[in-house]
Formats: C-alpha cells, sequence, structure tokens
C-alpha cells in the first residue's frame, strides 16, 4: 500500500526494484509466445487414446492479450485464468498471457494459483475469492495476493503471514452490486483499518466487480456507471483515511472495453485474452476502439473420423432414433461425446461440425462418448478425416458463441464445460526451452505493484 506521508519511493527502493532496474530488469522476461515448456505440455495433453483433442493456440492468447492492453492502456491487464484458463490448461495460458504484456494473474481458487507456481508461473497472482482458513497458509507460501472482504478474512491470512513470516499483499474487494461477494461499503472503513492494523499485511489493492458491464439496454448502462461511482465514493473515503492503496480495478472484460472510465490502474481481462468478447454491446465498443483489429479465438475442438458407413434414407442413428435421414447418406463416427463437453441439446438445436470444410449436420443425438454426422449421398468423407467442432477449416468456422446461441447459454460456459478427457494440446509443437525464465521468486514476492508503470488514483 502507499501512505502518502512516505510514498511510493521508499517502498520501491526497499523492495530493490531501483536495484532491479539498474541492472535493465524492467519486468519479467517474457516467455516467447510460441514456446510452451514440456511439463505444461504434459498436463495439457492428458491422454492421447483416441482422436480427439483440442487444439489451444497460445500466439493467439499473446496477441489478444497485447490488444487488450494497447486498448486499455495506461491502465494494466490482469489475465484471468482460473477454472483451467477456461479450459484451455492454465499455466501454458497464464505463460502466452504474460508474454502479451499482462502484469499479473488472476485465479479463483488458492488450488489454481499453487498449480500455477507448481509450473514456473512467478508473476502476481491475484485470488478472487477470500479463500478458506485451511487454505490461508497454502495462499500465502505459494505467494498469491488474497482477496479479502471480511474481518476473519483479514485476520486469517494475517496469521498465516505471521506464521509465516511473510508480509502478504491483499486486495479489498467492495460490493458495489454485484451482491455476491465482497465488503459492503460501509464496512470498508473498519477493514482498512484492520488491514493497517498488521504490519505483516500490505494494503495493495482495492476493487469491485461489475455485473452489467456487458449490457444491452440502458438500465443495465446506468447501472454499471452507478457501481463506479459508489465504488468511486469507496475510493475516496478510503484516501480519507489516509490510505492510497496502489492498484484499484473494477473492469472485466466486457468493463474494460465498454467503460473506459471503469479501468483505474488495472483491468481483469477473461473471456477476452481468450479471443472472444462478451456480448454484442462489448463488441461494437471493441470495434469502435480499435478498427479493423480483432481478437483471436484460442481454442479448437477437433477429432477424427473413426468409423463411417452408408446408410439408407429414412434410418435413424443414434440413440432414440431422433432424426430420419432425408437421403441415403454416409454416416461418420467421431469419437467425442456428451462427457467431452458436447451436449446433448446441440443435436436438438442443430449444430454442425466441419468436415471437409464444409459444415454438416448431426445425424442423430450426442451419445456419452461417440457423434454422428451426416455427411450426405456424396460419401466424401473417410475414417481419418479431420473434424472440426470448434475452430476454422479451410473458410469455413464454427465458434465457441455459435454453440452458446444454440445452446441458450455464453460462451464462457461452452469453453470451461470441456471436459478433461479431451487432451489440451498446444498448437504451436511443445518446446522445452531453457532459455525462457521468468520472474524471480524475489519479485513475484512483491506483487503487483511492482509491474505497474503508474500508479492508480480515482478516476478523472
Ligand atoms: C471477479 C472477476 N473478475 C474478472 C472476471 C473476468 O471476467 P471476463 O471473463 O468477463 O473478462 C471474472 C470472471 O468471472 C470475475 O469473477
Amino acid at each position: 500500500m502507499r501512505v502518502a506521508a512516505t510514498g511510493i519511493g521508499a517502498h520501491w527502493m526497499a523492495d530493490g526494484v531501483f536495484k532491479l532496474l539498474r541492472a535493465g530488469m524492467r519486468g519479467p522476461t517474457r516467455p516467447k509466445a510460441d514456446s510452451v515448456e514440456a511439463d505444461d505440455a504434459a498436463t495439457m495433453a492428458q491422454s492421447r487414446s483416441r482422436p480427439a483433442w483440442a487444439e489451444v493456440d497460445l500466439a493467439a492468447v499473446t496477441h489478444s492479450v497485447r490488444l487488450l492492453v494497447g486498448l486499455v492502456a495506461p491502465a494494466q491487464v490482469c489475465a484471468v485464468v482460473k477454472a483451467h484458463g477456461y479450459g484451455h490448461g492454465a499455466p501454458a495460458v497464464a505463460k502466452a498471457a504474460l508474454a502479451g504484456g499482462a502484469i499479473g494473474l488472476a485465479v479463483a481458487l488458492v488450488d489454481e494459483g499453487a498449480e500455477l507456481r507448481r509450473h514456473g508461473v512467478h508473476g502476481p497472482i491475484l485470488l478472487l475469492s477470500e479463500c478458506g482458513a485451511d487454505a490461508a497458509a497454502t495462499a500465502v507460501s505459494c505467494t498469491l495476493t488474497p482477496a479479502v472482504y471480511t474481518a476473519e478474512g483479514v485476520e486469517q491470512i494475517a496469521r498465516a503471514a505471521r506464521l509465516l513470516g511473510q508480509t502478504t499483499s491483499v486486495h479489498l474487494k467492495v460490493d458495489t452490486g454485484m451482491h455476491r461477494v465482497g465488503a459492503p461499503p460501509a464496512d470498508v472503513p473498519a477493514l482498512v483499518r484492520a488491514i493497517m492494523d498488521e504490519p505483516i499485511l500490505r494494503f495493495e489493492g482495492l476493487w469491485t466487480h461489475l455485473s452489467v458491464a456487458d449490457g444491452e439496454c440502458a438500465e443495465d448502462r446506468s447501472y454499471t456507471l452507478e457501481q463506479l461511482e459508489r465504488f468511486d465514493g469507496v475510493v475516496a473515503e478510503v484516501a480519507r483515511q489516509g490510505v492510497h492503496p496502489d492498484i484499484i480495478h473494477a473492469a472485466n472484460t466486457a468493463g474494460a472495453i465498454a467503460f473506459p472510465t471503469a479501468r483505474y490502474g488495472m483491468v481483469r481481462s477473461g473471456i477476452g485474452i481468450y479471443g472472444y468478447l462478451p456480448g454484442p454491446a462489448a463488441a461494437a465498443a471493441f470495434t469502435a476502439a480499435v478498427g479493423g483489429e480483432t481478437l483471436l479465438p484460442a481454442l479448437s475442438l477437433k477429432a477424427r473420423v473413426v468409423s463411417v458407413r452408408m446408410c439408407d434414407e429414412g434410418e435413424r442413428p443414434s440413440y432414440g432414433r431422433m432424426r430420419a435421414l432425408p437421403q441415403r447418406s454416409l454416416v461418420a463416427t467421431v469419437p467425442i461425446g456428451y462427457a467431452d463437453g458436447v451436449p446433448r441439446a446441440l443435436f436438438t438445436n442443430g449444430f454442425e461440425v466441419l468436415i471437409g470444410g464444409k459444415r454438416r449436420p448431426l445425424a442423430g443425438m450426442v451419445t456419452m462418448d461417440q457423434i454422428v454426422v451426416d455427411c450426405g449421398e456424396a460419401g466424401d468423407v473417410s475414417v481419418g478425416d479431420a473434424v472440426v467442432l470448434i475452430g476454422r477449416q479451410g473458410d469455413a468456422f464454427v465458434g465457441a458463441s455459435e454453440w452458446a446461441d444454440r445452446l441458450g447459454t455464453i460462451s464462457y460456459e461452452v469453453l470451461v464445460g470441456i471436459g478433461p478427457r479431451v487432451p489440451r494440446v498446444p498448437r504451436a509443437e511443445a518446446r522445452a526451452d531453457p532459455r525462457v525464465s521468468l520472474v524471480p521468486r524475489a519479485e513475484a514476492r512483491a506483487g503487483f505493484r511492482h509491474w505497474l508503470g503508474t500508479i492508480a488514483g480515482p478516476r478523472a
């Protein structure tokens, strides 16, 4: 935290940053965008006993982060890699995001932060929810940056930090209208005092979360503006207590794009770094802001045909005999099903996969491990042919957002729903590069503020 009386410079010097800067280190050594360390590749590819996999284009993640970094500057981007990096494989995505200029990462669970540390990710890692007493020591020993919003939460982190003798940065979360977690604004002054009374804690961040930043209607927009106004009131109140946290943050991807005043010192972007925009309003604001540039969807869900059979017109393949073939057709079997995150409702809602660069409808109901595809009379599909369920094949493209539209959900749920049996394979071939080094552990301990070029304050 930054206290007006001492100034930020003293802290930076105490933490040795000037020394690092003199030595020419202006931040983390960025991993190359297309490099994947061998152990990350191993966690991404859990099994290869059938031809079905998710290809993860890490260079696309780096590209999208870089675009968002440019868009929100001088604010910084914190890459949200919870839920296994939205289903993409967290350690590799985390490194690709840091390579694109993210200043840190955010996860929901202590276990997720610990996984990143095990895989050599040494950047700051924000915990988005207060962790339970059992997990506090792990959070501190892994040098995660806990969110706090209750007196018990502050006490638990302080106790763990004292036990481990480790100064720990915390970010105080305020509930300005999401009504999920976070301290009510009225509780903030007491929580600020509680944090400041613990010398082992560093009050690094003050933040909130927006509930309808992706909304399209006027009511949603004005609700977001109300949340920001409430949040500004809290920031001002904390300043009146003589406390000036290093980082103020409020925006998710939608907030970062559609509400420039929500950017403060840092935005927490999840869906955007995976190449998707969280709705039409954010998409319109994004296009207006960056012109021709686009985010690049990073994940492709792919498989190969394992069996083909010619069926007569009127045959009804798969469980339930749900659909009569409109003509004599080649039916291709593809080894991926609802156990892998391909919901049965996709069949009901007219889903098509890509084979040979063409859209092909499902021939019958999705099963647990397989789908059947109606390849028509031409019989131009053979065993071994590539199938794309999400991604591009030739000029044709099926996005996670198309799945979401068909399923009445959001691209987030589609991406995180891809099951653990599906190996995540980095698009750039896995290469262990011993020259890639991440941030030294000592620097990681110093937290988010070390990575900030500017100190965030309330909105102008
Ligand atoms: C607290 C918090 N911040 C940021 C995000 C990232 O949101 P998005 O993926 O819409 O950018 C999430 C995602 O759920 C979140 O829970």
